[in-house]
């Protein structure tokens, strides 16, 4: 595997200067989280009274929100110190484990197990859909977002964009911005879903996410994507 595999799957690359720090500390301040809330918010009305890990959960926020939308319990599973550090300050009710998905030691079962945007940073992603089928209690879900195989190829917005192939698949996108890099693995949503049943787990939605109004609304350059998947929502049922 190439340079760009090694750094998608750096569990340290979020630590990395090249990543502007104060994008994360917006919270849903953030148009694009905002986004992406606007799709999560009507599943988050079924956490209440739940326990809800994240896997890569960044600073925590969306583990925040599913406390307010009355979580029982919270746990993000977050590799970079930065991102734990500032989590501390910004949601000090949120227990964070500074540890990847791969070094965390299974405590405890839970109900929904949310990976947003982080399985793009995990190699051997069939044994990560073992794991978490393991940490679930039964009749229970894992909801992933993952960015759109199409999109993220796709020139936008001035960005430099880097692919290196794998195979028909997947791909890997660095994508240079003038305020953060980030290189992430990208697998078509039939890729993961085939390695999700394989782990027993069923596929109960699929859902194309293009920008919701709110988003180009806040963020007008955005209305060249309308209609346009972003990423991906899976969701899958143990
Ligand atoms: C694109 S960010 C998304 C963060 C957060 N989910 C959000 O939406 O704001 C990807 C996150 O995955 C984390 N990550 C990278 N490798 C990981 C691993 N092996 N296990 C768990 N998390 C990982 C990164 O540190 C980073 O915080």
């Amino acid at each position: 595997m190439g340079n760009l595999f090694r750094k998608a799957t750096d569990p340290y690359q979020y630590d990395n200067s090249g990543v502007n720090w104060r994008e994360y500390e917006a919270g849903l301040e953030s148009p694009t989280r905002a986004n992406f809330w606007e799709y999560l918010k009507p599943l988050s009305l079924a956490w209440r009274g739940k326990e809800v890990l994240d896997i890569g959960s960044g600073t925590g926020w969306l583990l925040e929100l599913a406390l307010k939308q009355g979580a029982k319990s919270v746990l993000g599973i977050e590799p970079s110190k930065k991102n734990v550090e500032l989590g501390k300050r910004l949601y000090p009710d949120v227990r964070v484990l500074n540890v990847t998905f791969e070094e965390f030691k299974v405590q405890g079962r839970y109900d929904i197990a949310i990976a947003l945007f982080s399985l793009g940073h995990i190699h051997d992603i069939e044994a990560a859909f073992k794991k978490i089928y393991l940490t679930l209690k039964p009749q229970s879900e894992l909801i992933a977002v993952v960015p759109d195989y199409d999109y993220c190829r796709k020139d936008r917005f001035g960005y430099k964009i880097t692919v290196e192939d794998v195979d028909y698949d997947e791909y890997i996108a660095m994508v240079e911005r003038p305020e953060t890099t980030t290189v992430d693995i990208i697998r078509s949503t039939s890729k993961y879903v085939e390695l999700a049943n394989k782990c027993e787990f069923a596929l109960v939605e699929n859902k194309p996410l293009p920008p919701t109004e709110l988003l180009m609304k806040k963020n007008p350059r955005y209305k060249k994507m309308v209609g346009i998947a972003m990423a991906q929502l899976l969701r899958f049922r143990k």
